[in-house]
């Protein structure tokens, strides 16, 4: 684990700036939903609370919950085991199973309750996103030990598909829409 990986500074910025593209544009989504769900319950609207329940926690199963398994192996994994980082690791990742918990709650429920553990959803994830964007992320750049280009590289549910297929451009990636 001395060897220093051998990495390019510009694909670690182009890696670290697609990653925070990607949290970006989940947040957005996620409070959007949110929002929607929120104003359906606060205005009585049965029809509209279902419809906003039911793509809410679609979108947490096929996107909130799948990028947080898909950074528990190559994103977490080595500084886990890095003395500097692992407390963070194994706090970040008590936050993933808050957050899969929090979602399981969302799933049985019904109007203020579930308003409430989608707010929740968004407020953990917002303080995961800073922690990630901020602490995790950056010290995997400035390590010799570790690649954020290696760590993310064919993974589209950390990057998004734009950084995949090169389609990116120095700005940061379009919103996905999720159907
Ligand atoms: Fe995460
Ligand atoms: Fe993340």
């Amino acid at each position: 684990m001395d060897t220093p990986v051998p990495k390019n500074a510009e694909d670690e910025a182009r890696a670290l700036a697609a990653a925070e593209a990607h949290h970006a544009s989940m947040l957005h989504r996620l409070d959007a939903l949110t929002a929607a769900l929120t104003h359906a319950v606060k205005t009585g609207d049965k029809v509209a609370e279902h419809d906003a329940h039911a793509v809410l926690v679609e979108w947490c199963e096929s996107e909130l919950i799948p990028h947080a398994l898909a950074e528990e192996g190559p994103l977490y994994g080595g500084p886990g085991a890095a003395v500097e980082a692992r407390l963070l690791v194994a706090g970040m990742l008590a936050e993933h199973r808050a957050v899969a918990g929090l979602v399981e709650r969302l799933r049985a429920a019904q109007g203020v309750d579930a308003a409430v553990a989608a707010g929740a959803i968004g407020e953990i994830f917002a303080l995961h996103l800073e922690k990630e964007n901020n602490l995790l992320m950056p010290f995997i750049v400035a390590s010799d030990e570790f690649s954020l280009a290696d760590a993310v590289a064919g993974l589209p549910d950390l990057v998004g598909e734009a950084h995949i297929h090169g389609t990116h451009g120095t700005g940061p990636a379009p919103l996905r829409t999720n159907g």
